[in-house]
């Protein structure tokens, strides 16, 4: 039986209860939360960004503990899920792998490439898992569009464009989000979704050119692919309360349109060069329940496919660094 922790237990510490709770031959034994309030609030209904993704914690069959130090001393866990605020995901990875544990920490993976470079190194040293929580490489909609991208059945992508807005978050306890040095801000908060699976699509551009609002609560990219298609993408956590959360994309290929949109229904759709439109079969479960799983199968040391590299969480970190630099500078950024 593998032995789960959850370090935080605000609205991703619940989101993995969820999901671990499900896998076969895991068991959630501990969480580490630090404030009396959340945990008080434990056996309550959660407000995220994603309806239904984070549940209620029965906090009476977990140990728990409000020291992490003293958490990872007690030797009763054999992988956490760090569900940590960003500025802390460095720090408590690291002590997490030199303790022997693996860890499946919540994206952003931290908040420079620094901080980076000293986990992607722990993982090396420890032999242990390390997986950022990068949950769109899993979410059923956007796999299938990568599927379909790499059959090249409807040939060449041309173009690419991505949405991703949201109000600002709410439920931190103590509006960490707001605070860019503990949050990296929108752009490394919720764009880096984006960001991210630009990167898994196409890998990493060649520059960046972005703008953005002062505070770069809204943020657009042109990411160039000399040679290769017209990639965009565009966020905001600037929507007001009202707004529920959206994320979308259109993939326009040679011979087929390729359209994703979370509000719409059907909410994916492939419109060939010939023949009707359709939806294409998804793979069960949401994105992550998907990457836990994955985590899960990584630990236990089947063979994975490399979804997710510690290097390759490093290198997005790097990408979404470049366009808010762009867009505080007003200038192209180059990263190759
Ligand atoms: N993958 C996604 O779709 C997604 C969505 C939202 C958030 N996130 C990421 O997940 C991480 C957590 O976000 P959240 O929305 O769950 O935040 P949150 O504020 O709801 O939860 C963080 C929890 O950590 C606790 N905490 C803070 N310091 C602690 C310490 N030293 N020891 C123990 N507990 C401590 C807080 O009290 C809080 O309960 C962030 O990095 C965020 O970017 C990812």
């Amino acid at each position: 039986m593998l032995r789960v922790g959850i370090v935080g237990l605000g609205y991703m510490g619940r989101m993995h209860y969820r999901c671990w709770s499900n896998v076969a031959g895991a068991e959630v034994t501990a969480a580490c939360e630090r404030n009396p309030k959340v945990l008080a609030d434990a056996g309550k209904p959660v407000v995220g960004n994603v309806a239904g993704a984070a549940d209620r914690v029965d906090l009476d069959r977990l140990k728990v503990f409000e020291d992490y130090e003293a958490l990872l001393a007690s030797g009763s866990v054999d992988a956490l899920s760090i569900t940590l605020p960003t500025f802390l995901h460095a720090d408590a990875t690291v002590k997490a792998l030199e303790a022997g544990v693996h860890v499946l920490c919540e994206k952003p993976m931290a908040l420079d490439v620094a901080s980076c470079d000293r986990m992607v190194e722990a993982a090396r040293r420890s032999g242990k898992v390390l997986q950022i929580g990068h949950c769109i490489r899993f979410w059923p909609e956007y796999v299938v569009a990568r599927e379909l991208i790499r059959s090249g059945e409807h040939g060449a992508v041309v173009a690419a464009s991505f949405r991703r807005f949201s109000a600002m978050p709410s439920w931190g306890p103590d509006s960490w989000f707001a605070d860019e040095t503990r949050s990296g801000g929108q752009p490394l908060d919720l764009h880096i979704h984006d960001s991210d699976y630009i990167h898994h699509l196409f890998g990493m551009p060649e520059e960046v050119s972005s703008v953005a609002d002062p505070g770069q609560g809204y943020i657009a990219t042109q990411y160039r692919y000399p040679g290769g298609p017209a990639v965009v993408a565009e966020s905001t956590w600037r929507m007001m309360p009202s707004f529920a959360f959206e994320m979308s994309f259109v993939i326009v290929l040679e011979k087929a349109t390729i359209l994703y949109d979370l509000t719409r229904t059907p909410a994916f759709r492939v419109l060939p060069a010939q023949g009707e439109p359709f939806t294409p079969s998804l793979p069960s479960g949401d994105g992550y329940s998907r990457e836990i799983e994955h985590f899960a199968r990584a630990v236990a040391g089947e063979p994975v496919e490399p979804i997710i590299t510690p290097e390759q969480a490093r290198e997005t970190i790097r990408l979404v660094l470049a366009e808010k630099q762009s867009a505080r500078e007003g200038r192209p950024v180059r990263l190759s």
